[in-house]
């Protein structure tokens, strides 16, 4: 078994400076955690960072997110992607708003909007202290090499959690159950990588099954994933002689809800004629081909066809926004992708 303590020691000399960690010895902000994992869970790191750094100026407490606008809480978290995160959010700052704080077991945790056993047992370890190991990617690797597991994901997932229960299982984990969790973290995110683990600095190299197989550089295996249907879509991007963009409003529920978009077609598998997808332009137009833009979206893959047209003035559903504001619209990225292709 590997010593929590070799690699709490580690962590003391080796750990990342991360705007939502407190220093040594200073506790952590629940609502700062929370809002790190939350963001953590779209993109990397280094991507995430800018997007906290400036979502805590413009939101600096839990009660200043609960009281903004959605439209302003939708506005700082685009481009991250995945709006239902941004509206679970929210609508998480009102319910802690609404109890007066983070509630602190990890059952009080669960009960609240978009968090599920991960972030309340990060939320829980590294914001309250709680004795809990939470498994994300960087863990179950670490794991998964510490013990050898070799059945693939995410069949694996039971073996795996197990196995980081057992790592937590540890009077040194146990009395800093915060640091210990993040030290996981640190080590999934440096030395235990995925493709070239640098076996040769790990705190646990010692321990390690995985390693003194040779098969560490392997390990998690996956199962095959399902390709990823394609689907199609046409999007419109009118501007006026004042060079305003035409936009609309998605619906609020469902795929970025409530953010705004160029008018363009549905998203459909089969590929769009054009005098098809022109019954889907907001009106009649030289409409030119800009390009073409293609997106992965979690269940599927987008290849969004851009037309691009110059009328005097435009006289059709949705609203106008002047091409300088499009950077603080709501825009998914996909539709910031198409407008660089249609605007340049
Ligand atoms: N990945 C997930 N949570 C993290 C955290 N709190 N610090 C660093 N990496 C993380």
């Amino acid at each position: 078994m590997p010593n929590a303590r070799d690699l709490l020691d580690w962590y003391d000399r080796h750990r990342r400076t991360l705007p939502w960690r407190a220093g040594v010895g200073e506790v952590m902000d629940p609502y700062r955690v929370w809002l790190s994992e939350i963001m953590l869970q779209q993109t990397t790191v280094t991507a995430v960072i800018p997007y906290y750094e400036r979502f805590l100026t413009r939101f600096p407490n839990v009660q200043a997110l609960a009281a903004a606008e959605s439209e302003a809480v939708m506005q700082a978290w685009a481009g991250l992607g995945y709006y239902a995160r941004a509206r679970n959010l929210h609508a998480c700052a009102q319910a802690v708003a609404a109890l007066g704080d983070f509630p602190r077991t990890l059952e009080g945790l669960r009960t609240l909007p978009g968090i599920g056993p991960y972030t309340a047992a990060a939320i829980g370890a590294i914001a309250f202290g709680i004795p809990v190991v939470p498994i994300d990617g960087n863990v179950e690797r670490v794991a998964s090499r510490m013990f050898a597991i070799t059945t693939p994901l995410p069949e694996a997932k039971p073996q795996i959690a197990a196995a980081a229960a057992q790592l937590g299982d540890d009077d040194a984990a146990k009395g800093r159950p915060s640091d210990f969790a993040q030290a996981l973290f640190d080590l999934g995110a440096s030395l235990c990588s995925p493709t070239q683990p640098a076996c040769g600095l790990c705190p646990w190299r010692g321990a390690c099954k995985a390693q003194k197989l040779g098969i560490q550089a392997e390990l998690p295996h996956k199962s095959p994933k399902a390709a990823r249907p394609l689907r199609h879509g046409v999007h419109f991007c009118l501007v006026d002689s004042d060079g305003q963009v035409l936009l609309r409003r998605r619906p609020p529920k469902g795929l970025y809800g409530g953010m705004s978009e160029l008018p363009g077609t549905p998203w459909r598998e089969q590929a769009w004629a054009l005098h098809e997808a022109l019954d889907h332009a907001p009106m009649r137009a030289p409409w030119r081909e800009a390009g073409v833009v293609e997106h992965g979206l979690t269940h599927f893959e987008l290849h969004i066809s851009v037309r691009v047209a110059e009328v005097g003035r435009i006289q059709a559903e949705g609203f106008l926004c002047a091409r300088n504001a499009l950077a603080e619209a709501a825009l998914p990225s996909v539709m910031r992708k198409c407008l660089k292709v249609a605007l340049g």
